[in-house]
């Protein structure tokens, strides 16, 4: 499918664009620190979103007063703004959006669609109403939907089910109503949907169970009615389903749910269900089991449960039969409740007698309230055990067999938590804000903690004591900080129950200044609000509920952070300074492309394999990562044709390995115009030909000033950038440094130009744009006047001193254009020739006002070249009515027409239009 490949043609050029690049350094010594602080600015949308956002909410904390739109967002980091370069367009982009627990109020404005980069939104804690905006449903690099705690109302709009990246979504603690939408399903990296404590009301889709990474489905305390969907036992990767507190009036637990091979938590406390209690013996790695407050009945299955299992929670249900002896011997259980339902038969002593406790481990069995008549075996109970046995026949003579402590009707202790903090013998106690360091009881070495709140929202234990040493493990391994450096300052169990801790951070031992530096802080803050620790399946999904700091951290901007990246931006600036000016990135096709899709509906158009969803846009051809790994043989050496600033190219185009994006672009098998009149490439080259190319230019050009929406100037239009497909048509490329037109603002009112720093090629650069800055579309118009004038001559822009608009010029004052006129191009028309030099000297005028419209610019060369056969009919070899750029995008993709489920877009809405063809991608390829 791909064109045999001219290495030395296309894309050669990016190598002597270096050369050039630097050449423009020089000559314009500006051009450096332009660049520099180019990179350093924040993508204008974005900033206007930011604003836009910002006047939607109030803010009686005035965290947001460094929201200041005088300043710009990223270079001075704006509270809660964290952004990336993004090497392609050189402007800074929005990545992160954390304002979290700012007793911020108002609503989310639609605009937080056009922060396209976004990969964390955190609006967490706060009291923002009204509901969610389906615009966010466009942001598809969106990895973290986080809305917790707020007073959100209305549906969830379908649109949110079309985040091809989303991970987390955790909406729980608002008012959202309505339904689960069946769209989620299209959510292919989903694995947690935290939506606990709404309203959503309905039946559950059981379309969701073919969503193949969702973990942890938490939707308890909501209005859920309908049926339990079987297929959800066929979730692959679901550990923990927690739906109580609903109401599924008169339906039963599936069997199938037996069949959860990976399931860690079932919660189904009070959802009114019916039936027996399915057989969970199967499900081997199952720790917590709620069936308790519903109205199930029958006996309870008798095959052996999880060894690990630590809570079985069977209460007021009414569940008849004896106590099976598969509760016996369990070795890390904590909690058996069976209270409230009809058990009789004796209560089997093997429970507690058969297994080993720890020193810290505990037991707590509640049999209250059922028709238990004797207890089996020994009647010993160790410490660690508490027995209930109030309300049963065998109480009724308590005394008598000496069981009184057993049957007392108080109701066990509900959940206390407690910390044994180290007693310290130190001398003296710490300064202010200094603490000894718990964790070195022996070393009374003070130092300034950094506290965090933590809310495990689903832990899979109901004491947490026994689990201590491994939470501290899985913590300090996530936080990469030294045992001793974490210390749990308190705990307490809440309704759920979900635990409450607070934790503090202690700086290292041989710090000297006894406090975390700022860097630091902000590493560890970062790891808890970006959620990097993963969930653990003892300990479950955790929220973050805030930072606590005191003295020299008091300063740091949190629970939101600084800006990361920033730092590397001055060394980066001077780097990619350079780079940005050498841009291969088509911004323009990108820019046109955004604007013209994104209006478009977004079509979700469903595979056959069930649940695999691809996003097509109308008009725009979707490749996948696997179709061009393919295509250039998994990017071989072989492929590839050479290495411009952005990074490798393949025969398809461009590959940025850091970012893993990709920018493919129609293959160009003629090369550049300027390799073609360039002496390595010179093959004659009739005049017909030329005029071929100078109209396709013209026409290519004519388009970003007219009919792109939003209008584009070029501003550097040369040889190097008018590439040649096979039918020698010229297409204009390299949008790099281009810029929107001035377009009318809201009044009407059209800036007659646009003030910007002075960007461009030598040779062609538009004198007058040079000296007062303006650019306009004339600029353009210059420059192709000076490529028309290298058709005509053969000679370039500048050499050796010469400058060719200059040369011209005198040589037409002197009558001696001719003398100038390339000889390799034949016999030639001269009267079209000389209306062709004509038209070049008009576009290449110092003055603005001097030059031709684009538009002008294509009518004259129309004319020309109609006239062409009445001036020569042997010298046309193409048929110019034929030759159009017809040539579709698809004729440089490869073949195959696999989806996968990356989705890449091609840029087709430039059909017609003389631009090179291209379209972009973010791939993850793992
Ligand atoms: C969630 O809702 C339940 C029932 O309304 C309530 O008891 C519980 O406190 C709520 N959870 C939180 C964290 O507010
Ligand atoms: C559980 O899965 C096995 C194997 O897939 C299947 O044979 C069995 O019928 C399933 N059990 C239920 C109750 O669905
Ligand atoms: C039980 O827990 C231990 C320690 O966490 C683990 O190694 C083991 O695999 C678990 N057993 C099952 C059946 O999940
Ligand atoms: C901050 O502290 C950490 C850990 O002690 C250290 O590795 C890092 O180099 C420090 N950073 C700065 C900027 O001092």
């Amino acid at each position: 499918m791909f064109i045999k490949c001219r290495l030395d043609s296309f894309f050669a050029c990016m190598a002597r664009r270096t050369v050039y690049f630097i050449a423009i350094f020089l000559a314009l010594s500006s051009c450096l620190s332009a660049r520099f602080a180019y990179g350093q600015i924040t993508d204008p949308l974005e900033v206007s979103t930011l604003l836009a956002v910002r006047r939607q909410l109030t803010d009686p904390r005035k965290n947001l007063k460094n929201w200041d739109k005088m300043k710009d967002p990223c270079a001075s980091n704006w509270t809660g703004v964290i952004c990336y370069r993004n090497k392609s367009d050189g402007y800074m982009h929005v990545q992160e959006l954390r304002l979290m627990h700012y007793n911020l109020s108002g609503i989310l404005a639609p605009e937080l669609g056009q922060l396209v980069h976004m990969k964390i939104l955190s609006f967490m804690w706060n009291n923002i109403s009204g509901s969610i905006p389906k615009e966010i449903g466009t942001i598809t690099d969106l990895k973290q939907l986080l809305l917790s705690g707020n007073q959100l109302s209305g549906p969830l709009p379908d649109e949110l089910g079309y985040l091809p990246n989303l991970i987390k979504l955790q909406l729980d603690l608002n008012q959202l109503s309505g339904s689960i939408p069946k769209s989620f399903v299209n959510l292919p990296k989903v694995q947690h949907f935290h939506m606990n404590n709404n309203s959503f009301s309905g039946q559950l889709p059981p379309e969701l169970s073919a969503l193949p990474l969702l973990k942890h489905f938490l939707l308890d305390n909501n209005k859920l009615t309908g049926y339990l969907p079987p297929e959800y036992s066929e979730m692959p990767s679901l550990t923990i389903l927690q739906l109580n507190n609903n109401n599924f009036e008169g339906n039963v637990i599936p069997d199938t749910y037996g069949n959860m091979s990976k399931l860690i938590k079932l919660s189904l406390r009070n959802c009114n269900l019916q039936g027996k209690v399915p057989d969970l013996s199967g499900i081997r790695s199952l720790l917590y089991l709620d069936l308790s407050k519903n109205q199930l009945t029958g006996k309870i299955p008798v095959n052996r449960l999880s060894d690990n299992i630590t809570t079985i929670n069977l209460s007021k249900n009414q569940l008849n039969g004896s106590i099976p002896s598969n509760f016996s011997g369990l070795p890390h259980l904590q909690k058996l409740r069976l209270n409230n339902n009809l058990m009789s038969g004796s209560v089997p002593s093997t429970i507690w007698k058969d297994r080993t406790f720890t020193s810290d481990s505990k037991l707590e069995i509640n049999f209250q309230d059922n028709l238990l008549s004797d207890i089996s075996g020994v009647l010993e109970v160790p410490p660690n055990v508490t027995l209930m046995l109030h309300g049963n026949p065998v109480c009724r003579n308590a005394t008598q067999r000496n069981i009184g402590h057993l049957c007392g009707s108080d109701n066990g202790d509900e959940n206390t938590a407690t910390v044994n903090k180290p007693v310290l013998t130190c001398p003296s106690s710490c300064p202010t804000c200094f603490e000894y360091v718990p964790g070195l009881p022996d070393k009374c070495f003070c130092a300034i903690p950094f506290g965090v709140g933590l809310l495990l929202r689903s832990p899979s234990i109901s004491d947490f004591p026994p689990y201590r040493d491994q939470f501290n493990e899985y913590i300090i391994g996530n936080v990469k900080l030294y045992p001793y450096q974490l210390f749990i300052d308190s705990l307490a169990w809440e309704e759920g129950p979900r635990l409450r801790m607070f934790l503090k951070f202690f700086p290292q031992l041989n710090n000297d200044s006894h406090t975390f530096n700022d860097s630091e802080i902000q590493r560890i803050a970062d790891i808890f609000a970006t959620f990097v620790i993963p969930g653990n399946d003892t300990f479950g999904p955790y929220d973050l509920l805030n930072f606590t700091v005191s003295g020299p951290y008091s300063n740091m901007p949190l629970p939101s952070l600084k800006s990361k990246g920033m730092s590397e931006g001055a060394l980066a600036g001077i780097v990619l300074g350079s780079i940005f000016c050498a841009s291969m990135v088509l911004l323009g096709v990108v820019l046109l492309f955004l604007k013209k899709h994104q209006q478009l509906p977004l079509n979700a158009v469903k595979d056959k394999s069930f649940g695999k969803v691809t996003i097509i846009m109308d008009g725009v051809k979707a490749l996948g990562f696997k179709e061009l790994q393919a295509a250039t043989s998994r990017f071989s050496i072989a492929t590839q044709v050479g290495e411009g600033g952005y990074g490798k190219v393949f025969k398809v185009g461009y590959c940025d390995e850091d970012e893993e994006q990709m920018l493919v672009y129609e293959f160009m098998p003629n090369g550049s115009l300027h390799d073609l009149l360039s002496a390595r490439y010179r093959s004659p080259l009739s005049f017909a030909t030329r005029l071929h190319i100078a109209l396709g230019s013209a026409r290519g050009i004519l388009y970003l000033h007219t009919e792109a929406d939003p209008p584009i100037i070029h501003r550097d239009i040369k040889a190097n950038n008018l590439l040649l497909d096979s039918k020698w048509t010229a297409k204009v490329s390299d949008f790099g440094i281009s810029r929107l037109a001035p377009i009318s603002d809201v009044k009407g009112v059209t800036e007659a130009h646009i003030s910007t720093n002075v960007k461009g090629t030598p040779g062609y650069l538009d004198p007058e744009y040079f000296l007062t800055q303006k650019l306009t579309e004339k600029s353009d118009v210059y420059s192709l006047g000076v490529v028309f004038l290298e058709l005509l001559t053969g000679m370039q822009p500048i050499s050796h001193g010469r400058n060719l608009v200059r040369e011209v010029n005198i040589a037409c004052q002197s009558g001696t254009m001719f003398s100038l006129i390339d000889e390799s191009m034949g016999p030639y028309p001269s009267d079209c020739i000389k209306k062709f030099m004509q038209l070049a000297i008009r576009c290449s005028q110092d003055e603005t006002k001097d030059r031709p419209s684009m538009l002008e610019v294509v009518r004259e060369l129309e004319n020309i070249s109609s006239a062409l056969p009445e001036c020569d009919n042997t010298a046309l070899e193409l048929n110019l009515n034929t030759v159009t750029s017809e040539s579709s995008p698809s004729a440089s993709a490869p073949s195959s027409s696999v989806y996968s489920k990356t989705h890449t877009y091609v840029s087709n809405n430039l059909r017609g239009s003389n631009l090179v063809s291209g379209f972009f991608t973010t791939i993850k390829p793992r």
